[in-house]
């Protein structure tokens, strides 16, 4: 009997660490990577479909929060407490999804860069799903941390609600180039080539990461 009330609770607290563990402990669960890295290939194209197809120093106008550079991680990082990946994570793909669509309502039906920027949308959807169903549900239903919150309503804001302010003037090209360092931060498991630590090593995203492992040990 003793037995038995010990083994479930037990077994119940297994099972709740289990559930944790993909948040806790894997900040990239390996799934993702086969989606990520055929993005990074499609991603490598950005520079003739998001600047030679369009005019000379061209930029769209985007929410204030649609420029997510590796600086914002960094400085977020830094600044709040209780940030997991997983939230950065959530926002990079909600970020970028607002990115291309703005990015494909600028282009009319016949644009030479179309038919890559609907398929770069595809293919973070596909990301996406991956990343939802590797994790347990429960975690897509926890309250945000504020700083993520506030930012999350800033992106998610319907248009002729947002303050002029809170608008930029953002090259396609700069967005993408935005969108593909992020990746490489966020999702750094995946891309663990000597190139891309390189440049990680060099940029925000890494720097930052290091302050924040070490504030939490
Ligand atoms: C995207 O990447 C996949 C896999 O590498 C490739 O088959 C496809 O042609 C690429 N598409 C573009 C537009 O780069
Ligand atoms: C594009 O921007 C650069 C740098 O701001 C400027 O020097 C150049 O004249 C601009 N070109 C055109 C065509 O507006
Ligand atoms: C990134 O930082 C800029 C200021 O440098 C800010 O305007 C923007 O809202 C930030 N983006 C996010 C997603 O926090």
């Amino acid at each position: 009997m003793v037995q038995r009330f010990i083994s479930g609770r037990l077994l119940g607290a297994l099972l709740g660490l289990f559930l944790l563990m993909p948040v806790l402990m894997a900040p990239t669960p390996p799934s993702m990577c086969t989606p990520l890295r055929t993005l990074d290939d499609n991603l490598s194209h950005r520079r003739r479909y998001m600047k030679h197809n369009f005019p000379v120093n061209y930029t769209i106008r985007v929410h204030r929060e649609e420029v997510f550079k590796l600086s914002n991680i960094s400085r977020m990082r830094l600044n709040v407490d209780n940030l997991e990946e997983f939230h950065f994570q959530r926002m990079w793909f909600l970020v970028n999804h607002g990115v291309l669509k703005r990015i494909i309502r600028v282009m009319p039906e016949r644009h030479p860069s179309r038919p890559y920027t609907t398929e770069l949308e595809k293919r973070l959807q596909d990301a996406e799903g991956v990343f939802v169903q590797s994790h347990p549900p429960e975690v897509f239903q926890q309250e945000l941390p504020d700083a993520v919150q506030d930012i999350w309503d800033g992106l998610t804001e319907e248009s002729d609600r947002v303050p002029e302010s809170s608008w930029r003037f953002a090259s396609p090209k700069s967005l993408l180039d935005n969108f593909c360092h992020t990746m490489y931060c966020l999702f750094s498991e995946c891309f663990a080539t000597t190139e891309t630590l390189d440049y990680l090593d060099t940029s925000h995203c890494q720097k930052g990461r290091k302050k924040a492992l070490r504030a939490n040990s």
